[in-house]
């Protein structure tokens, strides 16, 4: 075992039954008044581009709130802006002249005021992949590496910031998420650097480096007994009674958002062109209808010639509901129970599930999934290759951009990017037991050249 296990009663979050629940959700009067304290209005000086939100099946808008789902039909809302007024203001020049941070396409992001949370967030390499794509036989591969994002390591850093800059504007003091670990991580980091309070929720049974890279900043974490969509459950009517700031439920619309500017940058650094395809892992699905909803905004806005991407979806064969439709053709997801060691996608139950369908569909993409014997050898291949240690998400995108390839859906020519959202360091579990151990010797250079000439025994 690389992790020590004694420490093991320090190391787990609160078990929800262990839990005097009543006695943390009254802990405080600041919380209650932080209902009352909601400022939904639009900001006098608003630089915000934002027309209302609006649902996306009856097209009936709402006005900016923490609000998520339409009363009338139950859809999801989703930010409209205002595009007219939005292209005379921005350009590729203006966008260059920023800082290198997600925040260089502030006018596409929905926050009235200046970003008050995770404002170095974004930004990260797009590194060319030459190494693999010589394996594959591919010539222009590249990888857009979130697993280097700041703070917390994970693409979510760019949905947290946006979520809690407008937390703040609507005057919340307490935030909250249903996580499956990257998110639980980002929240908790994000919350501590601007002094909002937080409370963070997760399946009991996650890796411990996502546990304890979320307990370190001193949030409240609670352990669910069960898998995420128990979790996401609980926490909506936990939202519906604390009038909390959930950023990936009443704070969802906004929350999304974020995920657009993961989108953009593969634009920008591609000098100002899509990619042919894109590969991404899909959990709940936003993250895959946001990188497409980017590259529409920039052809829109005619800072890209064309959107000809095929956006493809990745999931683990254990959890793979969105795959599973795609595949059969269906554009509805039949909810399934996780069994997979790519914990960070387990959803069985995706909120954006539908509009990911739509997204591969439309876009001419398609959708797979691996094994969990395949995702350890994504992770090896990403590692060996080109010296990026991804968490099991990435290992899941690029074993199955190997399985594209190998269809011959993704072509020798197509500029093709994967997206890699984790770090591997979160995961370690996943590849412990597939590893040679380090060989340790005597400080003797005779010993250490018998050495160089065995094989490393294995773990
Ligand atoms: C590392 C990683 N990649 C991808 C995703 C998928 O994101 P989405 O839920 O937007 O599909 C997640 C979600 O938690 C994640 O943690
Ligand atoms: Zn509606």
């Amino acid at each position: 075992m690389f992790l020590a296990d004694k420490n093991e009663t320090l190391l787990k979050p609160l078990l929800i039954e262990e839990v005097f629940f009543g006695e943390i959700l009254s802990g405080g009067s600041s919380m209650a008044t932080a209902g009352k304290r909601l400022n939904t209005a639009a900001s006098e000086e608003s630089m915000s581009f934002v027309k209302a939100l609006q649902c996306r099946e009856c097209g009936k808008q709402y006005p900016k709130a923490p609000l998520s789902v339409c009363e009338y039909c139950f859809g999801p809302l989703e930010v409209s802006y205002d595009y007219e007024a939005l292209s005379n203001k921005i350009s590729r020049e203006i966008i260059q002249r920023r800082s290198p941070n997600m925040w260089r396409y502030r006018e596409l992001l929905p926050i009235d005021t200046e970003a008050s949370v995770g404002k170095q967030v974004g930004f990260t390499p797009l590194v060319k992949a030459s190494n693999l794509a010589k394996r594959w036989g591919l010539k222009h591969l590249h990888v857009k590496n979130d697993s280097v994002c700041f703070p917390t390591l994970s693409f979510k850093d760019r949905v947290v910031s946006v979520a809690l800059s407008k937390a703040l504007e609507f005057g919340f003091d307490t935030v909250g998420c249903a996580s499956t670990g990257n998110l639980a991580n980002s929240v908790a980091s994000n919350a501590a650097s601007v002094g909002l309070r937080s409370y963070v929720f997760i399946p009991a049974n996650l890796e411990l480096g996502k546990i304890l890279g979320t307990l370190v900043y001193k949030t409240k974490v609670i352990g669910v007994d069960g898998n995420y969509d128990d979790v996401n459950r609980l926490c909506s009517e936990i939202a519906g009674k604390y009038h909390w700031g959930f950023v990936n439920i009443n704070l969802r619309p906004f929350y999304a958002e974020g995920s657009k500017s993961f989108g953009y940058e593969i634009a920008e650094q591609l000098d100002w062109q899509v990619p042919d395809c894109v590969v991404v892992p899909m959990a709940g699905g936003s993250l895959i209808t946001k990188v497409y909803k980017a590259f529409n905004e920039f052809k829109k806005l005619g800072l890209v010639d064309a959107n000809h991407s095929r956006i493809y979806g990745a999931q683990a064969t254990g959890c793979s509901p969105i795959t599973t439709a795609v595949k059969a053709g269906r554009d509805f997801i039949k909810p399934v129970k996780p069994h997979t060691i790519a914990k960070s996608i387990a959803i069985g139950n995706p909120a954006d599930g539908y509009y990911a369908i739509k997204t591969i569909t439309e876009s001419g993409g398609w959708a797979e999934d691996v094994s969990d014997e395949e995702v350890v050898e994504g992770i090896r291949m990403l590692a060996e290759d080109e010296g990026i240690f991804t968490e099991t998400a990435g290992g899941v995108t690029v074993a199955v951009t190997q399985k594209l390839i190998r269809q011959g859906k993704i072509k020798k020519d197509d500029v093709t990017v994967i997206a890699i959202t984790g770090n591997g360091l979160k995961t370690q579990e996943a590849i412990q037991d597939h590893l040679v151990k380090p060989q340790v010797i005597s400080a003797k250079l005779s010993e250490f050249e018998n050495t160089i000439f065995c094989d490393q025994p294995t773990l």
